[in-house]
């Protein structure tokens, strides 16, 4: 075996067994919850992909015009010089709107949990942006304590978070999250925040309830992927993917019901379900701008520009730190 297959196996492992550590528990736990991030092994990812062009699923493409329309202006606050980081960057298609509009960008330091979607589009970019200097960072954002020397000649450092995954943390979560960013871009820092607005409950419900079933098949991913990994024997026929408003919280809630008395076996433990009983998996927080500027402020910073679309569904934030 040579040292970058040994490499990849050790981390699988590694990966396996904190999937495993986190399913007990969250088994175990009363009530059950499993965290989102373990729905995006590789099926799940690719079904997330196709979410994000269901008609219903509006998030992705309106942002994405936003982002289009706005990057000039973005650029233009911006100014040159900058260090743009980008906290959870996946395979970066978004941020390459920012980078055709920030030319002279000191360099680009994508901050992504996978080795692998790293990799992937550094390469990428680096074929598509010869000149660009770009400085992978492989790290939870969530955890991260300091930036590597990178960036530290830019004149200012530029946080990108899209895709409305600030919503997907709970509020202190999120506070916590902007007051670690804050800190990570220092004096001078900014951050361009996507974030899903509060409208129609019609509209939130049917863009995770979609009448094609992927946000269903995707939801249920998770049961094949306890299945294939911890050896689970869920029978996928028998759980539902549920999905709703919650109005008084202003989110999403997405769980995995039980359909029936069921008892399964997962990684050697049993465990039992009664119809009804749900898995929880995800939290998708909408915000109005109000909300958002308050939440700017709990984390250390201004709201400098807000950017929506014609129907104000979706809102890019420019956020300032205050110093
Ligand atoms: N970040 C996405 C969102 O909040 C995640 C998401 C979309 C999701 N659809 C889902 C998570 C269905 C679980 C199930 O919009």
């Amino acid at each position: 075996m040579n040292g970058e297959v040994l490499t990849l196996k050790v981390a699988e492992t590694a990966d396996r067994e904190e999937f495993r550590q986190a399913v007990l528990d969250g088994l175990a736990r009363s009530p059950r919850a499993i965290p989102a991030k373990f729905l995006y092994d590789a099926r799940g990812s690719a079904l997330f992909d196709d979410i994000c062009g269901l008609p219903e699923y509006y998030l992705t493409r309106t942002e994405t015009s936003i982002l289009r329309e706005r990057a000039g202006e973005i650029a233009a606050l911006a100014g040159p010089g900058c260090a743009l980081v980008e906290f959870g960057s996946g395979s970066s298609v978004k941020s390459r709107l920012l980078l055709d509009a920030l030319p002279d960008l000191a360099v680009y330091a994508p901050i992504d949990i996978s080795r692998q979607h790293l990799d992937e589009s550094a390469r990428r970019l680096g074929r598509d942006y010869p000149a660009l200097t770009i400085e992978p960072i492989c790290a939870d954002y969530m955890v991260l304590p300091a930036l590597p020397a990178i960036g530290h000649a830019a004149r200012r450092r530029l946080g990108f978070f899209p895709g409305s995954t600030i919503g997907n943390l709970e509020p202190a979560d999120a506070t916590s999250f902007l007051r670690r960013a804050r800190r990570l871009l220092g004096e001078g820092g900014a951050l361009v925040l996507g974030a899903d607005l509060k409208k129609d409950p019609r509209l939130l419900h049917d863009a995770y309830n979609d009448s094609a079933g992927v946000t269903a098949a995707f939801s249920l991913n998770l049961l094949r992927r306890m299945n294939r990994e911890l050896h689970a024997n869920f029978n996928l026929e028998s759980f539902a993917h549920e999905a709703f408003y919650n109005s008084e919280e202003g989110r999403i809630e997405i769980y995995l019901r039980s359909l029936c008395d069921q008892s399964v076996v997962v990684a050697g433990r049993r465990f039992t379900f009664s119809a009804g009983e749900r898995i929880h998996t995800e939290y998708s927080y909408k915000y109005d701008l109000a909300g958002l500027e308050a939440l700017a402020r709990s984390g250390g910073f201004t709201v400098g520009r807000t950017w929506t679309d014609p129907a104000g569904l979706f809102a890019v934030a420019w956020l300032e730190a205050i110093p």
